[in-house]
């Protein structure tokens, strides 16, 4: 009986602090940066971190042989579509400028800017000349009828491009806009390359803007695959704003708060950069101009104030395909929305609780690897396979044992309205993991971080 009380009072105490303490968000961002190393296509350094990944598409190449190896499959295909990896990359890499205090904490800085070097090197490989650049490979089609390795495919992976004649300015701008945040975070540790990051971005950019048109009518194929087809003036002012912000040049000012600027602001996510270049513009312009901070406020508190359903434990609903994503590209939108004095504790609270949602406060964890009872079925392919030689195909898609090896870090799809959620690899809807699930969702947990670390949690 003794021990028993022992141990409850030991319980307490441990609950207590964990109270205290909550989510360990540094081991969440050194999670989710492994998950991006598990999505690498191409040859893997030295340094690769997964055991279970090897070199694979190493002859993705454009119309005249050119060099596309690597950047990053896209979920839990094997897809390389441009437009997601570069909303992927862009906010990883506002949130590795905003809180580089809380990456080199982590012990994760290096590992970050590792991170978003893989897709900035693969940009550069796809801009074959100023006004030609491959926004896509691999047919939706072939791969998704295919399960099994990367590293075992075979299938033919057309290469797809935007052209002068076939232009894509959401495309070339939301790419501007990643180079030039790259530009931003290599200029102090390597400047030749961060040169070359914004010598792309200012012709991409010029590229978006003097040939204008919808990337998915010169590749129809991403929009199969689910990825364009949502105007382009929001891409553009954004890639503006950040080269504005990289360079300090005028008419990249001018072109964001005018020419391309909408005071219209739909949910923030793939396809959507308004809220971000709101916010940017509010920023870079010294929180004089409240019209981009009122369109922000008004959008959010439409969002999280009633234009969409909550769980009964609390995860603001707004799709029941890839329900996470949505709460974690608004919490990561709300966070620095606050901390720019926007809508202050209704703003962080709201981030705080969608994020600790997914971490465990929904009922269990929907990050692979993390916390308590995460998915061990995630629909992936390359998680999914047994270690070669054993095969890997459609009938491992159906095998009833968990995933032989782990895709750390990955944050799942996530719940149904009633906070149910079936671990199933089947269940592509909830259970399907993404380059751009992860990406607001990691910079919004070092959003977090940085309230603790600056005592303001
Ligand atoms: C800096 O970047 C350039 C261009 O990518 C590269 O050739 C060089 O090796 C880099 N330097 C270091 C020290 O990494
Ligand atoms: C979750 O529950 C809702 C409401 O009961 C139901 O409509 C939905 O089909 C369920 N989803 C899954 C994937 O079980």
């Amino acid at each position: 009986m003794k021990a028993l009380l022992v141990g409850a009072t030991l319980l307490v105490v441990l609950g207590h602090a964990q109270a205290i303490v909550g989510y360990n968000y540094p081991d969440v961002l050194g999670k989710s940066l492994l998950f991006y190393e598990a999505q690498r296509s191409g040859r893997l350094p030295s340094t690769n971190r997964i055991p279970w990944r090897g070199n694979s598409a190493l002859g993705d190449a454009g119309s005249n042989g050119e060099d596309l190896t690597g950047g990053w499959y896209d979920a839990g295909d094997q897809m390389k579509y441009g437009f997601p990896m570069a909303f992927s990359t862009v906010v990883l890499t506002w949130g590795l400028l905003r809180y580089q205090s809380v990456y080199v904490a982590a012990g994760q800085y290096n590992y970050a800017l590792d991170g978003i070097k893989w897709p900035l090197d693969y940009f550069i490989k796809c801009h074959t000349s100023k006004y030609e650049f491959y926004g896509q490979v691999g047919n939706t089609n072939s791969d998704h009828s295919y399960w099994g390795r990367p590293e075992d495919m075979t299938m033919s992976r057309p290469a797809y491009k935007i052209t002068a004649a076939a232009p894509g300015s959401d495309l070339a701008a939301l790419t501007a806009s990643a180079l030039a945040a790259g530009y931003l975070a290599f200029q102090n540790v390597n400047s030749t390359y961060a040169a070359i990051l914004l010598q792309h971005a200012r012709d991409l950019y010029d590229f978006a803007t003097t040939y204008q048109g919808n990337y998915v009518q010169a590749i129809p194929d991403a929009g199969t695959g689910g990825y364009g087809g949502w105007g382009y003036n929001d891409e553009i002012a954004w890639a503006a704003v950040w080269l504005y912000k990289a360079t300090g040049q005028q008419s990249y000012l001018t072109a964001a708060t005018t020419t391309y600027y909408d005071s219209n602001t739909p949910g923030f996510g793939v396809g959507s950069m308004h809220a971000g270049y709101k916010l940017l513009l509010y920023e870079l312009t010294g929180k004089s101009n409240t019209q981009y901070s009122n369109e922000v406020f008004w959008y959010l508190s439409y969002w999280i104030g009633g234009g969409f359903p909550y769980t009964p434990n609390g995860l603001l609903y707004a799709s029941d395909w890839g329900s996470l994503r949505y709460a974690a590209n608004q919490a990561f939108i709300a966070l620095v929305g606050a901390e720019l004095g926007i809508n202050v504790n209704a703003f962080r609270s709201f981030g705080k609780n969608q994020i600790n949602y997914a971490l465990g406060d929904g009922g269990r964890s929907y990050v692979v690897g993390f916390g308590n009872n995460p998915p061990v079925y995630s629909h992936h392919r390359a998680a999914s396979c047994p270690w070669p030689p054993a095969t890997c195909d459609w009938s491992t898609y159906t095998n009833p044992s968990p995933n032989p090896h782990v895709i750390v870090g990955a944050l799942a799809g996530g719940p149904g309205i009633a906070d149910n959620f079936t671990d199933s690899r089947q269940n592509y809807r909830q259970n399907e993991v993404a380059t751009d699930y992860n990406a607001c969702f990691t910079s919004a947990v070092a959003a977090l971080q940085y309230l603790k670390q600056t005592n303001q949690y």
